[in-house]
């Protein structure tokens, strides 16, 4: 396990080129690898989740061409079955996603993961699949990785009500159903990546007035060439960081700025913070933009509804920047926090507690009172990407500095994330 100091060193000042988003990676290959053709791949997050979904469709036979910056994925529009066990890691996405893509293979496959991914819920994106005639099963009550899985004739025209907004178990859905057509409806819209690509591949994708979203029979998908824009939920990182550090000021270009991953950049204005966003031509499916961000002390907001749903994965940072602003912020309507890579409302409640910061845990969210931190701080990452890198960003303002155990979580979406802070900290 590695042990990350972090100790506060001045204000961060420059420009840092996040790595490609992690949403839009996965789907770039696990989307090619149904498509019939060659598709580019450029700006591929090169983070280990990523590298998971790469190995996923070599082993189910897509054959993949790699020159160290573009990949170029030969679909054929069939898939094989793999000889040996699917091994996940720490990722969700290439899991659930794969689940859907596999429900509609006639073979057998079977998908694993570390601790972290064995232990978390999968019976979201089970359950319907088996409706759908898909064979399943898993450990404990059915649904726990390893999965195996042995899928098939998918009824065509099914409809799922999905009781949670989750764009894997969305996306999942869609593909299992894809051949025959599908509609699925969300309590709320999450991130709309896979409806966006698959429109640009060919399908027939209509939303209608009472949110069912369905997918017309799609018997074969045009490839894709993506051009990976910088993800946001990395950038979040920077932004939280330059908006606390007296005298910060980054710019983070080419970020992915799609309104449904984008509450982050809300949440911030809404705090007060300085963010300046300018839009940029892009090639592709998605909004991006130039993102600075300068250092304006910060008062408290309520992140809810809607917005916490915008900004789920970026909540843990977010929670940095609240404990460091003037007042109360609360956060709520957030509890799919306990089922990501980690209980992150459990882990972020324990970190601040350690930097000496009011904060009250609840079911769905926390309320965090602002004040200065004080470190030195053991944090515990749990395996958790984001967990580390929230905590790293907190460091930066906590006189005695804070202690991180499980940073090398880190690679598995932000490989590059140390070099950087070293990077934009010396100026
Ligand atoms: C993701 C969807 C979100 C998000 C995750 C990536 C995706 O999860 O938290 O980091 O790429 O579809 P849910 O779909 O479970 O909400």
């Amino acid at each position: 396990m590695t042990v990350l100091e972090v100790a506060p060193r001045g204000p961060l000042s420059g420009t840092i080129h996040v790595p490609g988003d992690k949403s839009i990676s996965h789907r770039a290959l696990l989307l090619n690898a149904l498509a019939t053709g060659d598709a580019r791949v450029r700006g591929l997050l090169r983070g280990e989740d990523v590298m998971r979904s790469l190995a996923a469709i070599r082993a189910l036979g897509v054959v993949v061409d790699d020159d160290g910056e573009t990949l170029v994925v030969h679909g054929t529009g069939a898939l094989t079955e793999p000889e040996d066990v699917v091994d996940c890691g720490n990722s969700g996405t290439t899991l659930r996603l794969l689940a859907g893509i596999l429900a509609a293979e006639p073979f057998h496959a079977v998908l694993t993961g570390d601790d972290s991914l064995r232990g978390r819920p999968m019976g979201r994106v089970v359950t319907p699949l088996r409706a759908l005639g898909a064979r399943l099963d898993g450990r404990q009550d059915g649904t726990r990785a390893p999965l195996a899985v042995r899928g098939g004739t998918i009824a065509p025209g099914a409809r799922f009500d999905l009781p949670v907004a989750s764009a894997q178990v969305k996306t999942a859905l869609l593909l299992a159903g894809r051949r025959g057509g599908i509609a699925v409806r969300e309590p709320d819209t999450s991130r709309d990546h896979t409806e966006r690509m698959l429109r640009r591949m060919g399908a027939d994708l209509a939303v209608d007035d009472a949110g069912w979203l369905t997918l017309a029979p799609t018997p074969s998908l045009a490839p894709l060439d993506v051009d990976v824009p910088g993800d946001l939920s990395s950038a979040a990182f920077w932004m939280v960081a330059a908006a606390i550090v007296p005298g910060s000021c980054l710019t983070l270009p080419r970020v992915l700025v799609n309104p449904t991953r984008a509450g982050v950049l809300d949440a911030l204005r809404a705090m007060g913070a300085d963010v300046v966003v300018t839009p940029v031509d892009a090639p592709g499916a998605e909004e991006v933009a130039d993102v600075v961000v300068r250092h304006r002390p910060l008062h408290g907001a309520r992140i809810d509804g809607a917005l916490a749903l915008r900004c789920l994965d970026e909540l843990p940072v977010l929670a940095i920047a609240a404990a460091t602003a003037s007042g109360r912020t609360v956060i709520a309507d957030a509890a799919e926090l306990r089922v990501k890579e980690s209980d992150r409302i459990a882990r972020v409640v324990a970190g601040l507690t350690a930097l000496g910061v009011d904060v009250v845990e609840r079911p769905d969210g926390m309320v965090i009172t602002g004040g200065p931190l004080v470190g030195p701080a053991p944090i515990d990452a749990h395996g958790d990407h984001r967990i580390a890198m929230a905590f790293a960003v907190a460091a930066c303002v906590a006189p005695g500095g804070v202690r991180i155990a499980g940073a090398e979580a880190i690679a598995t979406s932000y490989p590059t994330f140390l070099a950087d802070l070293d990077r934009v900290r010396a100026g």
